[in-house]
């Protein structure tokens, strides 16, 4: 207790380092989640809209995000492909196609899911994988 009330006896020039101290660590951690968001190649944006395309296109009805159901959740699935950077292209068009053998459900294979185009299967796929 003493020795911090000497320590923090300030002179003039200490303290105004201290407010620009006090000013400047919110300011670079801001910056810091600014940096890690584009480094996730989604913005906040992108997968709200991908989000909006599982519903959408009737993805929810067999997954959820947090709790395998007939599908896998998507948390798992983001959880498995976290360090594949092919995972978009590749899991987009298993999507479209259907398939099984990954996670073998016990309601078996994912159907073909014809109703979204390329595109749509990437944009949600996209978002899937920010879900771990
Ligand atoms: C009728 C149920 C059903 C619907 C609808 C469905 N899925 Fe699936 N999905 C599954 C099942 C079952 C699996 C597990 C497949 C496996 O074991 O390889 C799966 C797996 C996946 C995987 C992981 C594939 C892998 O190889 O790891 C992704 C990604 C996925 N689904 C995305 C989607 C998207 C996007 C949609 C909507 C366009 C969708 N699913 C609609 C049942 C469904």
């Amino acid at each position: 207790m003493f020795a911090v009330m000497t320590t923090s006896r300030p002179s003039c020039s200490v303290n105004s380092f201290n407010t620009v101290r006090a000013w400047a660590a919110p300011l670079l951690g801001g910056a810091l989640v600014a940096l890690s968001t584009l480094a996730s190649a989604q913005t906040p944006a992108q997968a709200q809209a991908g989000e909006a395309l599982a519903r959408q296109k009737a993805c929810l009805t067999c997954h959820q995000v947090n709790k395998a159901v007939i599908g896998p959740s998507f948390a798992d699935i983001a959880k498995k492909y976290k360090d594949d950077k092919k995972a978009v292209d590749r899991l987009a068009a298993k999507v479209r196609k259907g398939g099984g053998g990954v996670w073998n459900m016990p309601m078996g294979p994912m159907p073909a899911q014809g109703q979204v185009s390329e595109a749509e299967a990437k944009q949600i796929v996209a978002w899937v994988l920010t879900t771990k």
